[in-house]
């Protein structure tokens, strides 16, 4: 532990002799220089990761960076913020921006991020968090959105972009889980499994009305693959901790959506949960619903019970690859897991033609 405690602090060190005393005390945030992708640009290879300390070095992105993504996806717990104060909030902001991991990913490839708890400012929280809009304006700004954009229209981070030619189009669906959600309730130690427990309150919220609104018009818009990036897990069973299973109604919701808008090319991509794994979750008169979970920038923790997961789950640092393989009649799209040491240490494949009604 003590040697531990010793590396964190030289690594804090170092980085921080990067940063301005203003960029150290949180006065003022680094600048990223962190790109959208090229909307016009065919994308073939989808990188994404979670659950990332900031006094932490994070070799998981420079793998990820010289794996060639056309795009990476920030899931959530991009820090660990955890602060009403936000001095401290863009610090820690800032000692991520710093790393030269970091800054060599951005270099390579653009950018797309929600938030999550962590980051978003406060464990597990959501609607009651009184920051919420002091901690947006942090994130846009660290994350570099650009000035005219939607996002900075309405309240939340939702947001959607589009890449890929015609025929080959991919819709990213930014879901803000945060913002807008209602409390979660907590169990009885000893009695109810982990944290939580299922609210059966048909009125529990996971993104409020007018982000539900908003998604209805986005899953009519034309587009070839979905990928919504919702940073707690959509498909996962509930196992007493945060994910779309302790709002059931919410979670069917999604489902009904689904189905209502004869959205078809619809994968789930989430973080927050300190492993990897693929899930998968067929709803009656619907197509199987895919979750592809990376989180393990630099967290790894113990698993939970899943009765949608394919095969095993992920317990090392990792990062996740998405490649869909456009030269096919019927493209494939793989979904991989690639460890610190570059090994790949899951794998699984599908079809686009199973993420259809027709199929
Ligand atoms: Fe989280």
């Amino acid at each position: 532990m003590k040697i531990f405690i010793v590396l964190v602090l030289c690594n804090v060190s170092f980085l921080f002799a990067q940063l301005t005393e203003s960029q150290k005390n949180g006065k003022e945030l680094i600048n990223t220089a962190i790109q959208y992708p090229d909307s016009n640009k065919l994308i073939s290879k989808i990188a994404l990761g979670s659950c990332g300390y900031q006094d932490l070095s994070q070799p998981i992105l420079s793998i990820a960076a010289d794996w060639n993504p056309d795009v990476f996806l920030y899931l959530g717990d991009n820090i660990y913020g955890d602060t009403e104060n936000m001095d401290t909030l863009r610090a820690k902001y800032n000692r991520l921006g710093s790393k030269p991991e970091f800054k060599k990913l951005v270099k390579k490839t653009g950018i797309l991020s929600v938030w999550d708890d962590h980051d978003y400012g406060i464990n597990d929280g959501g609607l009651e968090y009184p920051k919420k809009e002091e901690s947006k304006e942090i994130f846009l700004q660290f994350w570099n959105e650009p000035l005219k954009s939607e996002r900075r229209k309405h309240t939340g981070i939702y947001h959607s972009f589009f890449a890929g030619p015609i025929g080959k189009q991919i819709q990213f669906i930014m879901l803000d889980n945060r913002t807008f959600r209602t409390k979660v309730i907590t169990g009885v130690p000893g009695i109810d499994i982990n944290d939580y427990i299922v609210d059966t309150n048909k009125n529990a919220k996971m993104l409020g009305e007018e982000q539900w609104k908003w998604l209805e018009n986005e899953l009519l818009k034309p587009a070839d693959l979905r990928i919504i990036l919702t940073s707690t897990q959509f498909v996962s069973e509930f196992n007493g901790y945060e994910l779309w299973a302790l709002k059931p109604y919410e979670k069917q919701r999604m489902i009904d959506l689904i189905k209502k808008t004869k959205a078809e090319g619809v994968l789930f991509v989430s973080g927050d949960v300190h492993f990897g794994e693929v899930s998968k979750q067929t709803p009656s008169d619907c197509y199987p619903l895919y979750d592809f979970t990376s989180s393990g920038i630099t967290s790894t923790d113990f698993t939970q019970p899943n009765k949608y997961r394919i095969g095993k789950e992920i317990h090392e640092n990792h990062f996740g690859g998405i490649t869909i393989d456009w030269k096919k009649a019927d493209p494939s799209i793989t979904f991989e897991l690639y460890n610190t040491v570059k090994d790949i240490v899951y794998t699984h494949s599908i079809n686009k033609s199973d993420l259809s009604f027709s199929r």
